[in-house]
């Protein structure tokens, strides 16, 4: 008997018809629940999304609600999940559930519902991985078909989410060069919100692949409800929000469709990215520790293991530089007291030697004049000076000016019967063409081969397509967007294989690629080429919503006028600290406190890279900033206070801690003080028990408040 029932649970509202026969699929982490069923009609539903659900039973009973993985052609009149196109021309599609299965790995476990088409031979496959601890769902879909033709693909999200609250509040985050992840929040209004990137090399640039959307009403740091969501996708990239008559929304993350009509073949399987979330009705501040954790765990190369503290030479020389200037900025590496020199942009080709960004790019052979004994000397020389050694690339690009594009025209991105539009004077390679694969995979094995002491790198793309047009692919141009990033993670798994574990920071001309379709592979990546420290706690605290702090490099350099090194040390500590700076340059008291500061970031790193984060005071809401780290078993904390550029206007008072155990007790120390210079506070030294910090909490601006100055306090269980 088909039963019909009005459903009124937490965040659905709906009509459906109750399927008698397979028990709701129940998906749940620690504190959440994603529930589906199964309808009458044999189509799949999202019942329920939220706080975990406690008893089974009231589980068992949850039916109806909105279509999980919306299709287009029949009666759904919204933005569909998928649209497809069959080989005899029919637009439409109907998904009806056939099974499902759960694998358990640990505490992580993986559900398959696979739906198909009653009629056309097309496959679904719903997958969904439940990461228990860390309260984090990752959703991808398969789709594959066994029609005689192939059929044209041309939306594909990699899942919906629906969501039924009074108000939803979006936040979301813009840029452009130099000035990434700025962040705004909005109400939602009826209609569609797309945020989306067209840039095929990189996801981030103009927008950021994340977003928090908040339930009724905006969340704050410390309450509300709301999912934080992410594409691990290295590319074009599309979230539309979808509010419709009825005031209820649809989430649909995914590959950006746009000029991108995908032409499946019978049997081929096409795979969506993974679209990350996790639920939170404890704000964001838990929203963001949930997914440090989990990608730490699961999701960044190497997530827990060290990191390497270093030297880059690119701002101190740009492309300025020789064998005996270089191993003269080595010095300034050991004496700093970092793990490694970086080598930056300008080391290479001959016939069009790279000095400056005009030419040599793709012609990855040592400069004869500037490095006459090659990168082998320059590792030989740091080794000698107790520090390792590594080097920049960027595999992806050519300058018409290289002899990589005399000798491979083909290899190129560009349009036939149009001028080459070139960005940064350069063209972006063709990636999808194997040839060209095999030739980047070469120049990090080459170089790996060659000088195995090269210890770090530092893999640069400096330029999004445009004017792009790939002559391997032929007629499939619309494939080349998806195809670029697929061939991009192929080589990776290539060099992966062959160097699991080799650091390599992900850069893109600044930000543009900070995803965790990228992670996967590198160690860490470069948020900005703004290292000004005053917006580097904007950009920092942008990207900390979604990443963990050993994944953002965080650099010293001399940009930011009116702020002293100590100032620009205190923020680059609350990421990956490295420096970019001509150490040569620093006073004697300079020196001696950036070498302080290294032995005590390496001190403290752990508690930074790995502890919980708690962002405390927002540089969006008053003119400084607190952010604070805990470690795991709450017996450490640090905690970095930052004041902006004040005005009179500004009270600041006392600051409540979080994050500590009430019942142990602290005591807090001021550290990396300038030489010459004392603590002020007069809580300096002083033990409180957590339930004090927390409540009461500490003047952390207890005399005069003067702009751009900071202070880091060691907090330790007594
Ligand atoms: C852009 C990067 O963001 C910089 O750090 C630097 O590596 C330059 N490219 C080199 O060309």
């Amino acid at each position: 008997m088909l039963k019909y029932l009005l459903l009124l649970i937490p965040n659905v509202i709906s009509l459906a018809v109750l399927s008698q026969s397979q028990a709701p699929i129940n998906l749940q982490t620690k504190n959440t629940s994603l529930v589906l069923t199964v309808g009458g009609n044999n189509r799949l539903y999202q019942s329920y999304l939220g706080p975990r659900l406690a008893a089974p039973a009231e589980v068992e009973k949850l039916s109806g609600g909105r279509e999980v993985y919306l299709t287009a052609g029949m009666e759904n009149q919204f933005e569909p999940a998928i649209r497809l196109v069959h080989e005899d021309g029919n637009p439409s599609l109907e998904l009806k559930y056939v099974s499902h299965n759960t694998q358990q790995e640990g505490t992580t476990s993986t559900t398959r519902i696979v739906l198909k088409d009653s009629v056309y031979p097309v496959e679904v496959v719903l997958q969904y991985k439940v990461y228990f601890n860390e309260d984090v769902i990752t959703c991808s879909a398969t789709i594959q078909h066994h029609e005689k033709k192939p059929v044209r693909l041309t939306q594909y999200a990699s899942t919906m989410l629906h969501f039924s609250a009074d108000n939803y509040w979006l936040t979301q985050f813009h840029g452009d060069w130099a000035r990434e992840v700025n962040m705004v929040e909005e109400k939602l209004t009826n209609g569609i919100k797309s945020i989306e990137s067209k840039l095929g090399t990189r996801a981030n640039f103009y927008q950021t692949p994340a977003f928090f959307l908040s339930l009724n009403n905006p969340a704050t740091e410390t309450s509300g409800e709301l999912i934080a969501g992410t594409l691990a996708w290295t590319g074009n990239f599309q979230f539309t929000f979808e509010i419709d008559q009825r005031n209820q929304l649809r989430v649909r993350p995914g590959i950006n469709p746009f000029a991108s009509d995908y032409t499946l073949q019978p049997g081929e399987v096409f795979t969506t990215p993974e679209f990350t979330f996790t639920y939170s009705n404890q704000g964001k501040g838990q929203a963001s520790r949930n997914l440090h954790r989990w990608a730490r765990n699961y999701a960044v190369l190497d997530g827990k293991g060290p990191r390497l503290t270093l030297l880059n030479n690119w701002e101190a020389t740009y492309f300025n530089f020789n064998e005996e200037k270089l191993i003269e900025l080595f010095d300034g590496a050991k004496q700093l007291g970092v793990d490694l020199f970086l080598l930056d942009d300008g080391w290479f080709g001959n016939a069009f030697p790279r000095n400056d960004d005009k030419a040599g790019l793709g012609d990855w052979q040592e400069n004869k004049s500037k490095l006459p004994n090659g990168i082998g000397r320059l590792v030989q020389e740091a080794e000698k000076k107790g520090i390792k050694f590594g080097i920049w690339l960027e595999p992806e690009m050519v300058n018409p000016k290289s002899e990589l594009y005399q000798k491979h025209p083909d290899w190129i991105l560009r349009l036939p019967n149009r001028p080459e539009n070139l960005a940064r004077n350069q063209l972006v390679l063709d990636l999808t063409n194997p040839k060209v694969q095999d030739f980047v995979f070469s120049i990090v094995d080459d170089m790996l081969t060659k000088n195995p002491g090269v210890a770090f790198i530092k893999w640069d793309c400096n330029r999004s397509m445009t004017n792009a047009y790939s002559a391997y692919l032929k007629e499939k141009q619309s494939h080349l967007f998806i195809e670029y990033t697929r061939c991009l993670y192929k080589v990776m798994e290539r060099i992966r294989a062959k160097y699991p574990h080799l650091p390599v920071m992900l850069c893109s001309g600044g930000g543009g690629r900070t995803d965790y379709g990228g992670l996967k592979y590198f160690t860490e990546f470069w948020p900005s080429d703004n290292t000004d420290g005053l917006e580097r706690i904007f950009i920092q605290w942008g990207y900390s919503y979604f990443f963990p702090a050993n994944t953002i490099a965080a650099h010293i350099t001399s940009m930011g006028k009116g702020q002293s090194l100590k100032f620009r040390t205190d923020v680059a500590m609350s990421g990956k600290l490295g420096y970019d700076i001509r150490v040569n340059e620093f006073t004697p008291q300079e020196l001696q406190f950036s070498q302080e500061a290294v032995k005590t970031y390496k001190r403290i790193s752990d508690i930074i890279w790995l502890g919980d984060l708690y962002r405390i005071i927002s540089p969006y809401e008053e003119n400084r900033s607190v952010v604070m780290y805990v470690n795991e078993n709450k017996s450490k904390a640090i905690l970095f206070n930052y004041i902006l550029n004040v005005r009179r206007k500004d009270i600041f008072t006392r600051v409540q801690l979080q994050g500590l155990d009430p019942k142990k007790k602290y005591r807090i120390k001021e550290i990396n003080l300038f030489p010459g210079t004392k603590a002020g506070n007069p809580d300096n030294d002083k033990v409180f028990t957590g339930d004090y910090l927390m409540t009461v909490g500490i003047n952390l601006t207890p005399g005069k408040v003067t702009s751009l100055t900071s202070n880091v306090f060691e907090i330790t269980e007594e």
